[in-house]
């Protein structure tokens, strides 16, 4: 988000305009907490994880009166434009936030979770995967030393992007995600004859969520049937922080410049997204219209690998 931050900050300079940066999020749209942005403001900080601005996760900003306070901060900045950056509820807060203010509102897809409609993926899902893989990796080292079962709870909030990506980058022997239903009897068909096959380990990755009831409740159910211990680890915030990959503030600084073109260009209600490799523009409703989905069709690729 830092990376956006600068590339919206620097490129609307570029373009002749006056920036200015809201400290967190809707909430602090709602209280006017505006500052003027110039080029030194957001130097040192596309290296950095999180955002320097701030963020909230406004429930006032759900209220039509949090809205109404919202729009009238802009007018009373003689604001024009306003780039969001965040995922499905920033995105819907942007699209609400329409209905009462008539300037442009272009939306940057950012999110670990990469379940945004109409982009292939959002700003932060890379740096995400690639902090769980790196987990894995540890997970494995120690799983192999000592012959053991793990299951990696991987975050993903209803989409299992997370879980697929790194299951199939980490050699993981299966993923349980909630775009599929979850089938115990082929794990355990796996876990019983771990052995048999010659293996010292073996990592599944579950993504969290309701279906299952997440990583310990799925150990719970499996390890009666397991003559080895099963344990588990929940990858947890950690896949939230950090330093962002070369990927992310690539992606990060290509949808911050778009979305200052886009503005500039008349642009109003849309979202700034990736579709093979090219930056497109799509209507914020069909962006919010559903969550992406993962492609569940990765499963059979990941079972095939098992070994
Ligand atoms: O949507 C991003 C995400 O990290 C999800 O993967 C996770 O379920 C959720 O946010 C965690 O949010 P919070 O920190 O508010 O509990």
């Amino acid at each position: 988000m830092n990376a956006c931050m600068r590339a919206v900050t620097r490129h609307g300079l570029h373009r002749g305009l006056q920036v200015f940066g809201v400290r967190e999020g809707y909430d602090g749209l709602i209280r006017g907490d505006l500052v003027r942005l110039s080029a030194r403001d957001v130097g040192n900080v596309i290296q950095r994880g999180g955002t320097v601005l701030g963020s909230s996760r406004s429930r006032e900003f759900r209220t039509p009166a949090g809205r109404e306070a919202a729009a009238r901060s802009l007018q009373d900045a003689a604001i024009d434009g306003l780039v969001v950056c965040g995922g499905n509820g920033t995105c819907a807060g942007a699209l609400a936030l329409a209905e009462q203010w008539s300037g442009g509102i272009i939306a940057i897809p950012a999110s670990i979770d990469n379940d945004i409609n109409g982009t292939d993926t959002t700003v932060g899902y890379d740096t995400a995967i690639n902090t769980a893989l790196e987990a894995i990796d540890r997970i494995r080292d120690t799983a192999e030393a000592q012959e053991r079962i793990f299951l990696v709870e991987v975050m993903g909030r209803g989409c299992g992007a997370i879980a697929l990506d790194v299951a199939l980058a980490g050699g993981a022997v299966a993923a349980l995600v909630p775009e599929a239903p979850v089938d115990l009897d082929a794990l355990l068909r796996l876990l019983t004859t771990w052995r048999d096959a010659g293996r010292r380990s073996m990592i599944i990755i579950v993504a969290e969520g309701e279906e299952h009831g997440g990583a310990f409740e799925v150990a719970r159910r499996l390890q009666p049937h397991v003559p080895t211990d099963i344990r588990v680890t929940v990858l947890g915030h950690i896949q939230r922080g950090g330093a962002p990959t070369a990927a992310s503030r690539i992606l990060a600084t290509r949808l911050g410049v778009a979305a200052v073109d886009a503005l500039l260009d008349g642009a109003t209600s849309v979202m700034v997204g990736l579709k093979g490799n090219q930056v497109t523009l799509v209507p914020l409703h069909e962006a919010v219209a559903a969550q992406r989905p993962a492609d569940a069709a990765m499963l059979q690729i990941i079972g095939g690998l098992a070994g």
